[in-house]
């Protein structure tokens, strides 16, 4: 997600799930092929499996981004049709390729022929006065022919005129039948349902009906329920008994990274949630948010955070 998550909290979600797939916020085709690849795309080894998302439109273009992804070790390349910000929408990028299915159809084979890890498409059920019922199967049909691996499909539509953003996140209404529909109608395809899903029982029902559910705000801002995916979704155990198990586990992590120069604030901002309804929790958060944010503030800040905390927030 964009301006939330990156590498330091894709490792630390990887200490609450082993098994959950794991993406990248979305690169645009320039950035990956033009910018800074070991800034915008390194990752840690301990990410594994991770999905690339790709920003584009140009089918050369995202064959180029792809192959470099698969080079860095992506374990999948996956195509933002969802994305409506007017940035993306002057780029012709995001949810204003739902428009665009056989030109979203080309881009897809073109990756698909650039590489050998899956490639997955993300896109809303549609987008302004498309009918969702026309629009979506459109979109899947067109990318599934191309050789699309799995899609991942934002339950609600997008209105790019008129809605910000984060408007576009909430207020278009959620149609999770509309998605269990394109199962229905695609059932060889795999089908991951996104949008809304508050927690891991929602999850649970949601997998009656789909192959996979992708959780967005609720795996950034309440990290504490990645700790039961493993147990709950997979029947594993979990990486760690506890948050504080796992928050320690990423000491040596934080070490490495404040050796390289990076502050301690840019790795702890994600666990601003990482406890819920324990005591001590608010002052774990204060503590990352007084000590955590001074320059030079070391791991032993993270260590005097846990210790506030009274009981652990078990998996
Ligand atoms: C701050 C923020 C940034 C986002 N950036 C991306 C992005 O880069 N790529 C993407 O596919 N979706 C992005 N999304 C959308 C989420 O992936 C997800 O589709 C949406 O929030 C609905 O799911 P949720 O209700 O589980 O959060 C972003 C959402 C937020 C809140």
């Amino acid at each position: 997600m964009m301006d939330w998550t990156d590498r330091h909290c894709r490792v630390f979600h990887r200490h609450l799930t082993r098994r959950a797939l794991l993406y990248t916020e979305m690169l645009t085709t320039g950035a990956v092929i033009h910018g800074d690849r070991e800034r915008l795309l390194g990752f840690d080894a301990v990410e594994h499996p991770i999905a690339l998302q790709l920003g584009g439109s140009d089918p050369r273009e995202l064959a180029e981004a792809a192959r470099i992804g698969e080079a860095f070790g992506y374990d999948e390349i996956n195509l933002n049709v969802g994305c409506p910000s007017d940035r993306v929408k002057d780029g012709r990028f995001g949810a204003c390729l739902m428009a665009e299915p056989e030109l979203v159809a080309r881009c897809v084979e073109a990756m698909k022929r650039a590489v050998a890890i899956p490639i997955t498409v993300k896109c809303r059920i549609g987008i302004d006065d498309q009918d969702p019922e026309v629009a979506l199967d459109a979109l899947a049909r067109g990318v599934v022919a191309s050789g699309c691996d799995a899609l991942i499909v934002h339950a609600r539509k997008a209105w790019l005129n008129g809605l910000s953003p984060k408007e576009n996140r909430d207020i278009p209404p959620l149609d999770y039948d509309r998605v269990y529909r394109l199962k229905r109608a695609m059932p060889e395809v795999p089908v991951i349902i996104n949008g809304g899903i508050p927690g891991i029982e929602e999850a649970k029902a949601h997998l009656e009906h789909v192959d996979g559910v992708m959780l967005g705000r609720a795996a950034y801002q309440e990290p504490w329920r990645l700790l039961s995916v493993d147990r709950e979704i997979f029947g594993e155990a979990a990486p760690h008994g506890s948050m504080q198990a796992a928050l320690e586990a990423m000491m040596p992590y934080i070490e490495q990274q404040l050796a390289r120069g990076t502050r301690l604030h840019a790795i702890t901002r994600h666990f601003v949630g990482a406890f819920h309804a324990v005591p001590g929790a608010r002052a774990f958060r204060r503590h990352l948010a007084e000590q955590g944010t001074r320059l030079g503030a070391g791991g032993d800040v993270l260590s005097d955070a846990i210790a506030k905390v009274a009981f652990g927030q078990a998996a």
